[in-house]
């Protein structure tokens, strides 16, 4: 996906921002998968995981009831890097919107939205979707990630990724692509080391406060 928020998702991460899920809404996206057909939500089996410093976490889907305490944490992580679509001052969800989007998230099979916890607190999440519901781009899927700083380097967003293939692959899709900063190394590095090739550039993409512009990169693996 872009970093621009394309028709679906991106109002969570982007550039990953998670994307989550403007544009279509469920029932639009039952009406076109049709032919009436409704599909299995995209429900995760909670796990429970430890990171590369012994930290204990769970990974599972938000609940309705955590969309103050979701958004919060896309905040925060908007305050602690450039790196996503919106500044932290942007990242201003109404909790029923943000209930919406977990909904939807939950009762669509074209989307899944995950989060790790810690201690009933969210501290990373990664959201996938299809890129579009139309016949020609089904086969697209598109991911956002956003991890705390405080839990940068110690393996998570490698597993948030690796989860996030598998759904894509659930999902029925053939690739994924994802757009990031040209001045995200961290992030580059990841995806590159998860498969994933640059496959284009958009030119200033993103312009800065200070008034500084970011490429943003395209890359994106098949399945
Ligand atoms: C980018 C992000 C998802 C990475 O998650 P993470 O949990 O830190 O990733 P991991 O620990 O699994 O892996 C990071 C890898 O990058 C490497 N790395 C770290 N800093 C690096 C740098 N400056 N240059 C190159 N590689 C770097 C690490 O060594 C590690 O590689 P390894 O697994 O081979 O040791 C996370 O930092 C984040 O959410 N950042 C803020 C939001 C963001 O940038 N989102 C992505 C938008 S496209």
């Amino acid at each position: 996906m872009t970093l621009i928020e394309t028709s679906f998702i991106l109002e969570v991460f982007l550039a990953s921002e998670i994307f989550i899920f403007e544009g279509w809404d469920v029932t639009q996206f039952l009406a076109q998968n049709a032919n009436g057909q409704k599909g299995t939500a995209m429900h995760y089996n909670e796990k429970t995981i430890f990171l590369k410093n012994g930290t204990e976490c769970t990974l599972r889907n938000p609940r309705e009831s955590e969309a103050v305490q979701f958004t919060a944490h896309l905040r925060r992580v908007a305050g602690e890097t450039h790196f996503l679509a919106r500044y932290e001052e942007e990242v201003v969800t109404p909790s029923e919107r943000q209930a919406q989007i977990i909904r939807e998230a939950l009762e669509c099979d074209d989307r899944m939205l995950l989060a790790v916890w810690i201690n009933d607190r969210p501290i990373g999440s990664i959201g996938v979707n299809r890129v579009s519901p139309h016949i020609k781009m089904r086969h697209r899927a598109q991911f956002g990630i956003s991890i705390e700083r405080a839990y940068w380097n110690i393996g998570l967003g490698t597993i948030l990724i690796k989860e996030a293939l598998e759904a894509a692959r659930e999902m029925g899709c053939e690739q994924v692509e994802l757009g990031v900063y040209s001045d995200n190394e961290r992030a580059r590095a990841l995806y590159r080391k998860l498969g994933f090739e640059e496959w284009g550039v958009v030119r200033n993409a993103y312009r800065l406060k200070g008034g500084a512009y970011c490429d943003e990169i395209m890359m994106g693996r098949s399945l």
